[in-house]
């Protein structure tokens, strides 16, 4: 099974993504995950989107097109979380095309449903251990009051450079010009389903899961 997780920045994509690995071994692909690798292991690459990803605009087609087609022959018997990709119509066609040159398909568009002043108060609240990566939320998953994380024991904790006030607002005009016409397209196409993402984690969860079945 093949999916989609749809909706803006802060909407809960890698945490339910996390969620779906570990309930139903699927793999998740995150292109945010992807570039951010990129950034800092200091590639060409890396260093070119650097600066448009710290501003919160969207990185060009071409490149994430390659990111997603480079993964796209790695064994996903659970199948594919795409997180954060498409994100323009034309990343959506290159997509149906590669998975049809494949013999694959898209089983599911999620559409996580949010408004704009909780993802400004999620995005601002969000932290990750510097050491594992395990997420953290001021508002909804405080780092434990021993200042360890709970996963690892790590102390340092990273915020995202593009977190801030600025980047998200770039980051939700580009949401709303390029990516939200998705949802009309998957619509035609038959395979949308819009789940109310301010729910808790666990709610979000569970409606997620009587969409999959
Ligand atoms: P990307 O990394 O994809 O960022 P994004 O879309 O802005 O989304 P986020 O990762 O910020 O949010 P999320 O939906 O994953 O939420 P999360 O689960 O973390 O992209 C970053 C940049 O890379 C882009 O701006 C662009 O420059 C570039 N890029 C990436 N893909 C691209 C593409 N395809 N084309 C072009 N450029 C691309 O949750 C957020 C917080 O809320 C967390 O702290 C979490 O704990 C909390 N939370 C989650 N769910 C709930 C809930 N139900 N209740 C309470 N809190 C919750
Ligand atoms: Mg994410």
């Amino acid at each position: 099974m093949n999916i989609i997780l749809l909706g803006p920045p802060g909407a809960g994509k890698g945490t339910q993504a996390k969620i779906l690995v570990e309930d139903r071994g699927m793999v998740q692909l995150s292109t945010g995950d992807m570039l951010r690798a990129a950034k800092t292991s200091g590639t060409e690459m890396g260093n070119k989107v650097a600066t448009v990803m710290d501003a919160g605009q969207l990185v060009t087609d071409e490149i994430v097109i390659g990111l997603i087609a480079e993964k796209l022959d790695d064994d996903a018997a659970g199948g594919f979380i795409f997180d954060g990709f498409p994100r323009t119509l034309a990343q959506a066609d290159a997509l149906g095309s590669l998975l049809n040159s494949k013999g694959a398909s898209l089983d599911y568009v999620i559409e996580m449903q949010v408004d704009d002043e909780v993802l400004v108060s999620r995005i601002t609240a969000r932290s990750t251990c510097g050491s594992c990566g395990e997420g953290y939320n001021d508002l909804s998953k405080p780092i434990p009051a021993n200042g360890a994380c709970s996963k690892c024991g790590g102390t340092d904790f990273n915020r995202r450079a593009d977190d801030n006030e600025d980047s998200l607002k770039t980051r939700l005009m580009a949401y709303y010009k390029d990516t939200s016409p998705l949802i009309g397209y998957y619509y035609a196409k038959g395979m949308l389903t819009s789940v109310d993402g301010l729910t808790e984690i666990a709610q979000v969860e569970s409606s997620i899961s009587k969409v999959l079945g």
